[in-house]
């Protein structure tokens, strides 16, 4: 069983792929100065060149979004797959294989030190699995016309490979349980359920199910649902949380919408596995279902990766009134110009299937058409929320509203809606900046950058990290009491022993770590530090730690001096050569 990563192999990745070719074989870039630049593909701006790649950092950023990285959280990002994922990715275009560290004592690795190739696979088998029992099992006449009945055809129940999930409690066991190995596989990605005391085996946790199973969006499969063929409960069994299936991430249908288009011109968003298929089966071949999860913001930022116009599709009722709020309060930070984002309510205990199926593709597609723009749906729905015959119903209103109204970049949408909220506040435009400005100030995210030291210091040591090479050994360093240091020192620590280390595999170190944001940020922070004076100014810094560090010990030595306790030798030796330094 593989291991882990090792760093370095991580690392050397980094230094031997180029980030401008892998991110130029993706988005055509145009060399600008030291730079290459293009539009940003993470966000829909018109801006032709906000988007910056330095090859020299082999780190890129983009200056209106806000999206940075290095290469692996580019293709992660672009290419919508995992960390491992984007490691094999790389590796592959080198032609090399991914090492994995020995596992040291011979027990079950880590989660995320899963030998992923395998359990991809066993999903793959078990789906297969699956969809012949479909056919070949002895219940397989009842399960036929279950799909019948639900209106769905041979050829729709291939195209999503639809199967059966056989009544007993080790079908899977007994077929795929083939080693302790397997057994504590098949258990990891939630085929198998444990025992609950240990050592006492595991069992089938999808029985007697129709299963959809859910693909990735590289079109594998890394999860289930599994729906009864009757009215017992729950309705829908689904995968567990595993190491390769996320559901705040992933989108029922998203890889099939992907495989019909080339550039996918809309996407709707439903609530069930079976609207996707039904609707698919009936033309609508750009459905996605979040997983009976509310749409999070992960899933709008996947969508509008995918294509500029969403459409979410709810129910009429109150439950799917409030999602729907939901899916817009978790959408504003991802709206620019150019990107929609349209609201479409059936009527109340209608959902996609069961209209599509009642009424058809045309009248289907009607409502799509017919499906409320985000400000709409916004000032309805707050509207509802304030009596605007009340005397307080205006300051009300504009409570509610322009919290949410902040949140957007900006763009020509977000004047619009501050128009619409201006006539309905019947108020000058002046008046609604000076509100929306008091807010933008009180909010903590855009607390302007102060220029600690430390910031400067952190900033010109990321952007130049040769700086640091060769750099002797502070101990004192390692006794200051300053934030920020213990950063600073293991930044230190990485480039004095790698002469040529860049930026962007700097960073790799701090990946997922709490750090890592605010690391991305010094890294392109224009800190106006001219290119010929960072190295003196990056040492001045470091000096004046120093002497920080020298007269904090003095202090203290002084102090104990003065509190009447005996210095030692040592102490006394100490405070003589750090008062001559
Ligand atoms: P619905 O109850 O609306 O089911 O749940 P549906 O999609 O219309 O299914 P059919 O038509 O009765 O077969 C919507 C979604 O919520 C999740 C599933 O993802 C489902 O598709 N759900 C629902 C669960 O995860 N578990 C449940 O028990 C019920
Ligand atoms: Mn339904």
């Amino acid at each position: 069983m593989a291991g882990r990563i090792p760093q370095n192999f991580i690392d050397d990745l980094i230094a031997q792929t180029d980030i401008v070719d892998v991110i130029d074989s993706r988005v055509k870039l145009k060399k600008q100065g030291k730079d290459h630049r293009a539009s940003c593909p993470f966000h829909n701006g018109n801006n032709k060149s906000s988007f910056s790649v330095s090859s020299e950092k082999q780190f890129y950023h983009c200056f209106n979004c806000g999206a940075s990285g290095n290469i692996i959280t580019f293709i992660m990002e672009y290419d919508g797959v995992e960390f491992i994922d984007a490691i094999d990715i790389l590796a592959d275009q080198l032609s090399i294989e991914v090492p994995r560290e020995e596992s040291t004592n011979g027990t079950y690795p880590l989660n995320q030190s899963i030998d992923r190739k395998n359990l991809y696979q066993l999903m793959a088998d078990i789906t297969h699995f699956y969809q012949q029992q479909l056919r070949q099992h002895r219940h397989s006449q009842k399960v036929i016309n279950y799909l019948k009945g639900r209106g769905l055809s041979g050829k729709t129940v291939q195209h999503f490979k639809i199967g059966y999930a056989p009544d007993g409690w080790d079908e899977i066991r007994k077929r795929f349980a083939i080693s302790i190995d397997q057994e504590k596989q098949l258990i990891e990605i939630g085929m198998l359920i444990e025992k609950s005391t240990e050592g006492k085996g595991s069992y089938d946790r999808f029985r007697d199910r129709l299963m959809f199973p859910i693909y990735d969006r590289r079109g594998r499969v890394v999860g289930f649902g599994g729906r009864v063929l009757d009215n017992s409960e729950p309705k829908y069994l689904n995968s567990p949380e595993t190491p390769i299936f996320h559901k705040g991430k992933e989108l029922y249908g998203l890889y099939h919408v992907k495989q019909a288009y080339k550039n996918i011109p809309r996407i709707l968003v439903v609530e069930g596995y079976m609207d996707v298929v039904a609707l698919a089966q009936f033309g609508i071949d750009y459905a996605v279902a979040s997983l009976g999860t509310a749409t999070t913001s992960d899933h709008i930022h996947t969508l509008f990766r995918h294509s500029s116009e969403i459409i979410c599709c709810f129910d009429g009722d109150k439950a799917g009134r409030t999602a729907a709020w939901r899916a817009l309060e978790n959408a504003l930070p991802y709206l620019q110009d150019g990107r929609t984002l349209r609201f479409m309510f059936l009527d109340e205990g209608e959902d996609p299937d069961s209209f599509i199926q009642k009424n058809g593709k045309q009248k289907f597609e009607i409502l799509v058409k017919d499906a409320l723009p985000l400000s709409d749906f916004l000032f309805q729905h707050l509207l509802t929320q304030v009596d605007m015959s009340n005397r307080d119903s205006k300051a009300k209103l504009a409570q509610l509203a322009i919290p949410l109204i902040t949140q957007m970049s900006a763009s020509v949408f977000k004047e619009m809606m501050e128009e619409r909220l201006i006539t309905l506040l019947g108020v000058e435009k002046s008046a609604l900046i000076k509100l929306m400005s008091q807010r933008s100030i009180s909010s903590p995210s855009k607390q302007s950058k102060k220029v600690t030291p430390m910031r400067l210091a952190i900033s010109l040591l990321l952007q130049h990290p040769k700086i640091a090479y060769d750099l002797p050994l502070f101990p004192e360093f390692k006794e200051i009491n300053l934030p920020g240091l213990s950063l600073l020192n293991q930044l230190l620590d990485i480039c004095r022993t790698n002469p040529h280390i860049n930026t962007g595999q700097l960073l790799e170190y701090w990946r997922d770590k709490p750090e890592s944001q605010q690391l991305k940020k010094l890294a392109v922070w224009n800190n106006h530090v001219d290119d010929r004076k960072y190295e003196d100014v990056f040492l001045d810094i470091l000096e004046k730690f120093l002497t920080l560090h020298i007269n904090q010990k003095i202090e203290q030595l002084k102090m104990k001096s003065r509190k009447g306790e005996t210095l030692t030798s040592a102490e006394i030796l100490q405070l003589t050569s750090l008062l001559t330094r």
